[in-house]
C-alpha cells in the first residue's frame, strides 16, 4: 500500500504578497475604503512528502511547528492546524517549509502571505483544485486568528497583489486595482519596534466609544487624504502625494497609534528631504513608509547610519 507521503505531487515553491497600506489603515475596520500596495515574494512554501507527521518548518527563524504537538496554543501552531483541517489534511504526513523575506508585527502583512503560501503550497503539493478566492477567504479564517475582527485587506493583497483599492461594508467586500498611475518608488522603513495588530485595533475602538465624534471627523480625512493622494498617483504629482501621506499620517497619530520609534524613523527621514510619510499597518511600531525628494539610495543610507533598516517598494 503507497503511504500518505507519497501524495505529494508538487514541490514547487510558492510564494504570496506582503503589503503597505497607502491610505486608510484603521479606518478601514470600519468601512472606510483603503488603497494598499503589495510586497512580492514576502513568503515562499513549499510541502514535500515526509515520514511523520504533518510539521511546518521556518529554518530562518529556527521554528517547528508539528500539527499533532500537544498543548501548542501559539497563533502559527493554530493557523497550521485550522488549515490543515480546512483542506482535509491532518491525516497526511508532509512537511510545509516557509521562506519569509518580511519581519512580523511590522505592519507588512507577514501573518496574511505566511497564510497564503502555506496554502497556495498545499493546495499544489495535494492537487486540491483551490481556486484564488478559496485561498484567500481561508487566509482570511487565520486572520481572524491572529486578530479577531479583521478587515480582510492583508489576505486579500497577499492572494491578489497589485495596487488595490480595498472595502469592507457589513454585507460585502469589494476590491479592486487602481490602474494607469505613474510609478513611485517608497522607502519601506522599519522602526524597530514591534506593533502588534489586535491591541491597536483595541485601542481605536475603545477611543471610537469614547469620542466618537473625533475619530470619524479623522476617518473622514483619511478618506479625503485617500481620494487626492490616489489622484496624485495617476497624474505623478509627489508633492501632493507626500503631503496627502503626512496628513494621514498625523490622523494616525490623533488616533493614538503611533509611537516614540516611529516618530523617530519620519524625523530622521524629514532631514534627508521626503515629500511625505506616514507610518503604515496597525503602527504600535513596524513600519513607516516615505516618499522620497532625491535618489531613495541616499535616503536608505541614511536611515541605516541612524539604525533603521529599510527598503524599496515600487508602487
Ligand atoms: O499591521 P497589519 O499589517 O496587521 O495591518 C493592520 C491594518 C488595520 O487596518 C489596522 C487592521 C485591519 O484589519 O485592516
Amino acid at each position: 500500500m503507497l503511504k500518505n507521503c507519497w501524495a505529494v505531487m508538487d514541490s514547487a515553491w510558492h510564494s504570496a504578497f506582503g503589503k503597505i497600506i497607502l491610505f486608510g489603515e484603521h479606518a478601514v475596520v470600519y468601512g472606510v475604503k483603503a488603497l494598499a500596495a503589495s510586497i512580492p515574494d514576502a513568503v515562499k512554501a513549499r510541502v514535500q512528502a515526509s515520514e511523520s507527521a504533518a510539521a511546518l518548518h521556518i529554518p530562518s527563524w529556527s521554528i517547528t511547528c508539528e500539527l499533532n504537538q500537544e498543548g501548542a496554543e501559539d497563533l502559527l501552531h493554530r493557523m497550521f492546524a485550522l488549515i490543515c483541517d480546512e483542506l482535509g489534511l491532518r491525516d497526511k504526513q508532509f512537511s510545509l517549509e516557509l521562506e519569509p523575506n518580511i519581519p512580523t508585527a511590522s505592519g507588512l502583512g507577514a501573518s496574511a502571505a505566511i497564510a497564503v503560501a502555506s496554502i497556495r503550497a498545499l493546495n499544489a503539493g495535494f492537487r486540491l483544485g483551490l481556486s484564488d478566492e478559496n485561498i484567500n477567504q481561508l487566509a482570511f479564517q487565520c486572520e481572524e486568528l491572529a486578530h479577531g475582527k479583521p478587515s480582510g485587506l492583508d489576505n486579500t493583497l497577499a492572494t491578489y497583489g497589485g495596487l488595490l483599492e480595498y472595502q469592507r461594508s457589513a454585507t460585502s467586500v469589494r476590491f479592486a486595482p487602481l490602474s494607469g498611475t505613474q510609478p513611485v518608488q517608497l522607502v519601506v522603513a522599519l522602526s524597530g519596534k514591534k506593533g502588534f495588530t489586535a491591541d491597536m485595533v483595541a485601542a481605536v475602538r475603545s477611543l471610537k466609544e469614547r469620542e466618537p465624534e473625533l475619530v470619524q471627523r479623522l476617518f473622514n480625512k483619511i478618506d479625503a487624504m485617500r481620494v487626492a493622494g490616489s489622484k496624485a498617483l495617476l497624474e505623478g504629482d509627489l508633492a501632493t502625494l507626500g503631503h496627502c501621506f503626512s496628513e494621514n499620517h498625523r490622523c494616525l497619530r490623533e488616533l493614538g497609534v503611533s509611537c516614540e520609534e516611529i516618530e523617530k524613523v519620519l524625523s530622521v527621514a524629514e532631514k534627508q528631504g521626503v515629500y511625505g510619510a506616514k507610518l503604515t499597518g496597525s503602527g504600535g511600531g513596524g513600519a513607516v513608509i516615505l516618499l522620497p525628494q532625491d535618489e531613495p539610495a541616499t535616503l536608505l543610507k541614511h536611515l541605516k547610519r541612524a539604525g533603521f533598516e529599510s527598503l524599496l517598494v515600487n508602487v
